[in-house]
């Protein structure tokens, strides 16, 4: 008998009730009227009656073990269904979540996007991180030539030859990895961040975005690429906007030129944002300069192209109404909140 106490009195120690499925299979085994220690108090009259008081005694352990057991596991179960009921506030509002919404330069790019792949661009990008050889050399920048410092340039690593690693200054370097990757024809549109070390203030950042654009075909004419412009300035700025191509000079364009377009703000009667001017400058482009094609390996005898460099962040100011460019690159959503999709 008492083995018996004993070898139950282990099993109930060891009994893992997780659940109040496992709770009632327990009650049932040792507790209820008819469960196994009942059974045991039943045995206790043919016990000896020296050792009565003893093994009264045993068993009254093995009952209070399984009583305080059963407790325990349903003060468990009961205090967990009271805890979950308790956070449950049917009446409280329900949670409101804040989707993202685009940035608007990304909306601005877009739509410059759009535009371009309506007239048969395609999209390339290039790494921000450049190598010299790309941001300047084969751009047909000479090693020591002022237009270098135009362009306030971060360097990263400085080596020789073409190897200095930069930020980039302007995305032309993206059309060299254009054309040394594919065959002409070429046509495409390559947008993406610029990075110039100027001093800072409401009106220019270190950071900016530019869309360079790239056509390279067989008798491609100054003609081509002022009517792409055309197109582009008439969907972006509205159809009575007017055109101005003013000489200008870029290392890898001859002839080169900037395009002005009329003050979209005051339509050219001259304002505080055109500095009264009536005008505002939109890009710098030209004819891709014989010595670029050379370098990428495609022959300016047969193949002649145009290229364009915009700047993205002024048109982003001006369409709403921001004052500040540094706050198209803080990302503070109480400003990010005010563009919805
Ligand atoms: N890369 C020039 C700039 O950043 C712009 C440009 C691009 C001019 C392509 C001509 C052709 O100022």
């Amino acid at each position: 008998m008492e083995n018996t106490i004993r070898s139950l009195q282990q099993e109930i120690i060891d009994f893992e009730i997780g659940s109040p499925a496992e709770l009632e299979a327990f009650r049932l085994r040792y507790t209820v009227r008819k469960g196994l220690i009942a059974g045991l108090f039943g045995q206790l009259k043919s016990v000896e009656p020296a050792e009565k008081p003893r093994i009264g005694q045993l068993l009254n352990q093995l009952k209070q073990t399984a009583e305080a057991k059963c407790a325990e596991a349903e003060e468990r179960f009961s205090s967990g269904e009271k805890d979950r009921v308790s956070l449950i506030d049917l009446t409280l509002p329900g949670r409101r979540y804040f989707t993202g919404s685009e940035h608007p330069v990304q909306k601005v790019l877009g739509e410059m996007k759009r535009i371009f792949s309506d007239m048969g661009f395609g999209i390339a990008t290039g790494p921000e991180l450049e190598l010299d050889r790309y941001n300047f050399d084969m751009l047909n920048f000479p090693p020591d030539h002022p237009a270098r410092d135009m362009q306030d340039t971060f360097f990263i690593t400085r080596e020789k030859d073409g190897d200095d690693v930069l930020l980039r200054t302007h995305t032309s370097p993206v059309q060299i990895r254009v054309m040394l990757d594919s065959e002409p024809p070429i046509r495409v549109i390559c947008p993406g961040k610029v990075y110039r070390n100027e001093a800072i203030s409401a009106r220019s950042f270190c950071v900016f975005h530019q869309l360079e654009g790239l056509y390279i075909d067989r008798k491609v004419s100054f003609a081509d690429l002022k009517a792409t412009i055309y197109s582009f300035a008439r969907q972006m700025f509205g159809t009575d906007v007017k055109l101005r191509f003013r000489p200008s000079f870029f290392p890898f364009t001859e002839p080169s030129a900037e395009v002005d377009v009329t003050c979209y703000l005051c339509g050219g009667k001259g304002c505080r944002v055109c500095k009264k001017s009536g005008w505002l400058e939109i890009m710098g482009c030209g004819m891709v300069h014989p010595n670029v094609l050379r370098n990428c390996g495609i022959d300016p005898e047969t193949w002649s192209g145009y290229a364009f460099g915009m700047g993205v962040d002024r048109t982003v100011l001006l369409r709403y109404k921001i004052d500040d460019i540094r706050l198209l690159f803080e990302n503070d959503v109480r400003m990010l909140k005010q563009f919805p999709a």
